[in-house]
């Protein structure tokens, strides 16, 4: 079982950058499974129905999300669909849903969407306490975490923690990709962030003068995409049967 993860691809240009390698690395590394972190595909934020619809017949199996699940006006619609899944420690009653299972031949695998709290501002659940609870009904033969967070410290607590509990634990959200990618002492497939897809000069995907500005005035501003320059696709091929992950980070 081979599945290809991409990190959250960022706007208007991330979807270009997916367009460009996407057909090539689905090529090279023929996945079974694969899943696109959509927290920020759409512009604005967020997923469409049109996006996932799209992307559902190129071939994803399966959208995860992120901190930004909500900030579209129509996220709801979106969060309704079979293949999209929310961060699974918001709280009760909330619209969507956190875990998937998909059925692959004879086996099956749970992809569960995680956000983590440290130097994040959402009043969600303890992510720790929630996997517990979640793996208690879990009985699949391969659970892979989005674990979206922001320090790497809680993304390797929560690492150590679930080894030997979960297939693999990817890291996302923030969009710089990590070099740690490995075993785990139990099995575990582990990376700290994938890393985002879409321009490769910028700041997070953000415009670089208006970074750079909010940093120097302190005047909070609301986040224009950077649009130029060349293109950046990051991704993992996780291979389950043989227990290998390998980064994948492709340029123009
Ligand atoms: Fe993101
Ligand atoms: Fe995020």
């Amino acid at each position: 079982m081979k599945i290809l993860f991409i990190g959250d691809v960022y706007m208007e240009r991330g979807r270009e950058a997916f367009d460009r390698f996407f057909p090539v690395v689905k090529q090279e590394y023929k996945p079974h499974l694969i899943i696109v972190n959509g927290e920020n595909i759409a512009n604005g934020n967020g997923l469409t129905e049109a996006i996932y619809k799209d992307y559902l017949s190129r071939g994803v199996h399966i959208f995860t999300l992120g901190n930004h699940a909500f900030s579209r006006k129509d996220a709801l619609s979106v969060l309704d669909e079979d293949y999209v899944i929310r961060p699974a420690n918001y709280g009760p009653g909330t619209p969507g849903k956190g875990a998937i299972t998909y059925r692959f031949n004879e086996q099956s695998i749970t992809i569960i969407n995680l956000l983590g709290r440290v130097f994040m501002h959402d009043p969600i659940d303890n992510p720790f306490t929630k996997m517990d609870e979640l793996l208690k009904d879990i009985s699949s033969d391969f659970i892979v975490v989005d674990f979206h967070a922001e320090a790497t410290s809680e993304k390797y607590a929560m690492a150590n923690y679930l080894d030997g509990r979960v297939s693999a634990l990817i890291g996302t959200h923030t969009h710089v990709p990590t070099a740690d990618e490995c075993v785990f002492p139990k099995g575990m497939l582990y990376i700290s962030d994938v890393g985002m897809t879409g321009v490769r000069y910028s700041v997070i995907g953000g415009n670089i003068q208006q970074a750079i500005r909010k940093f120097i005035t302190g005047v909070p501003e609301r986040v224009h995409p950077e649009k130029e320059g060349p293109l950046q696709f990051n991704a993992v091929c996780l291979d389950l049967t043989n227990n290998k992950i390998q980064r994948i980070n492709l340029t123009d």
